[in-house]
């Protein structure tokens, strides 16, 4: 397994995954993509991209900058996504220090993907339990999943993500099916909010990555919205956790990183894959009822 720093054509890139399912690149995306011929390879972008908070691995724009160094990377993108693929663009909020004010970010990349044609089929709350507690508003526990298509022969695999029903017991009471059960064998709709542990402290997946997604969140999302043997392409790669996904559930992977410590750390987390020893956790594992721990008990 490699990690690639060179510019890639088209064609090579396509070598390389006829015999790896994952190609990582340390480098900048934008050249990266700028260097690819047009004729699409990617089945679906997910990503989180930097959020211009201050994170270590960013230096913090006027709004407008930020946007705009995003809008080029989106419209590389666009070219080399398929007609038939999607895009999972994940952001949280970008916060106003002159004033304090919250910003989503997904409003302004909404405006860029509609503007290139996406079609919005879902805004996703990923709704998670630890962060900071703030003081003078809401603690925030929430970030959002914007899911585009191409165009509406989109691939949406429902029975691969079903989640348990509520009632799986419950029985039609009257019709013509009465007494036969109601709800479908194979599960839910996860609908649109789901619940998934965020990456901190003691989670089992926890790298140097001050915010890596949750394997499980990227999970659902492949399954959901790929088919095996796709391509799936994350340009802020970070650790590598969108890779994971993709290689757990047999579809291929391209991910570029910038920084070099997160690439080392990604193509660790493909080893722990391959030789069996990678540790995450499933989106179908149930949240952990905090009220179960002696720390809950308020009389402990
Ligand atoms: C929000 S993090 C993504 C974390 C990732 N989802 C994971 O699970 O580890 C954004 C990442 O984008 C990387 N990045 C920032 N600018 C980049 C660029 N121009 N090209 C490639 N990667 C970049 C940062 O180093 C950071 O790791």
């Amino acid at each position: 397994m490699n990690i690639y720093s060179d510019l890639l054509t088209k064609k090579e890139l396509r070598n390389i995954l006829k015999t790896q399912n994952q190609l990582l690149f340390q480098g900048d995306v934008l050249p990266f993509l700028n260097n690819l011929s047009s004729d699409p390879i990617f089945d679906l972008v997910v990503t989180s991209p930097p959020y211009n908070i201050g994170k270590s691995y960013e230096s913090v724009q006027h709004l407008d900058d930020y946007f705009a160094s995003q809008q080029k990377v989106i419209h590389a993108i666009d070219k080399q996504i398929k007609p038939s693929g999607a895009i999972c663009w994940q952001v949280g909020n970008y916060i106003d220090k002159s004033n304090q004010s919250i910003y989503p970010l997904d409003f302004g990349f909404h405006e860029i993907f509609s503007n290139l044609g996406y079609i919005l089929k879902n805004r996703i709350i990923w709704k998670f339990g630890h962060g900071m507690h703030a003081r003078k508003r809401l603690s925030g526990r929430y970030e959002t999943v914007l899911w585009y298509v191409k165009s509406n022969d989109y691939t949406f695999n429902l029975d691969a993500i079903r989640v348990p029903s509520k009632y799986p017991k419950k029985r039609y009471y009257k019709g013509p099916k009465k007494g036969e059960i109601s709800s479908n064998p194979l599960g839910k709709n996860p609908e649109d909010v789901w619940e998934i542990p965020n990456v901190k402290g003691n989670h089992i997946e926890k790298t140097s990555h001050p915010c890596q997604f949750p394997v499980g969140l990227v999970e659902r999302i492949i399954l959901g919205m790929t088919n095996e043997g796709d391509v799936v392409f994350d340009p802020y790669m970070g650790v590598g956790s969108a890779g994971l996904a993709a290689l757990l559930h047999k579809r291929k992977f391209i991910g570029t990183e910038i920084d070099k410590g997160y690439v080392n750390e990604a193509l660790k987390r493909f080893k722990d894959f391959y030789n069996g020893s990678l540790k995450y956790r499933s989106h179908l594992k149930p949240i952990y009822d905090h009220k179960k721990s002696p720390l809950g008990d308020p009389n402990v």
